[in-house]
């Protein structure tokens, strides 16, 4: 059997490294970081962290919202979105993943927009 994107990816590790690198660079992004103000980052890093997991095939069990629950009322944008996945692409690059697999992870990830952006932003 092939291994999960998860696996080739790394593992646990590897995806708290990927989470950590992308919050810091979501925080310190000035389009991105109003966002996440008064957010209890250490629980969302967790439910991040089971979230991209499971999503990439590891049988870790996310225990969060589903994505339109959790950020309803944050007013995501299309950019953000892009800025986002970027973000993500360049945390995986940098920590040597395979471009390859970087693709397949965006591929992933990239149905969840539909979900996740919510119109316009506030300001
Ligand atoms: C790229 C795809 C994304 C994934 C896979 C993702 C995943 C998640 C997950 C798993 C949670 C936790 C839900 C919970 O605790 O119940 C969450 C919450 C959150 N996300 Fe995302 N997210 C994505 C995109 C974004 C974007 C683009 C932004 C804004 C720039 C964003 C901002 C937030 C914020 C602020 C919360 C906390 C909401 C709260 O606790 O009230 N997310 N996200």
């Amino acid at each position: 059997m092939d291994p999960t994107l998860y696996d080739a990816l790394g593992g646990r590790e590897a995806i708290g490294a990927a989470v950590d690198g992308l919050y810091g660079r979501l925080l310190t992004d000035p389009e991105t970081g109003p966002v996440f103000e008064g957010i209890d980052m250490p629980r969302l890093r967790n439910h991040m962290i089971s979230f991209l997991a499971a999503a990439l095939g590891s049988d870790l069990v996310y225990a969060g919202r589903d994505m339109g629950d959790a950020h309803a009322g944050l007013h995501i944008t299309d950019r953000m979105f892009d800025r986002t996945a970027a973000h993500l692409e360049a945390v995986l690059a940098q920590l040597s993943v395979p471009e390859a697999l970087v693709e397949r992870v965006l591929i992933t990830i990239a149905p969840l927009r539909a979900a996740i952006v919510h119109g316009n932003a506030l300001v």
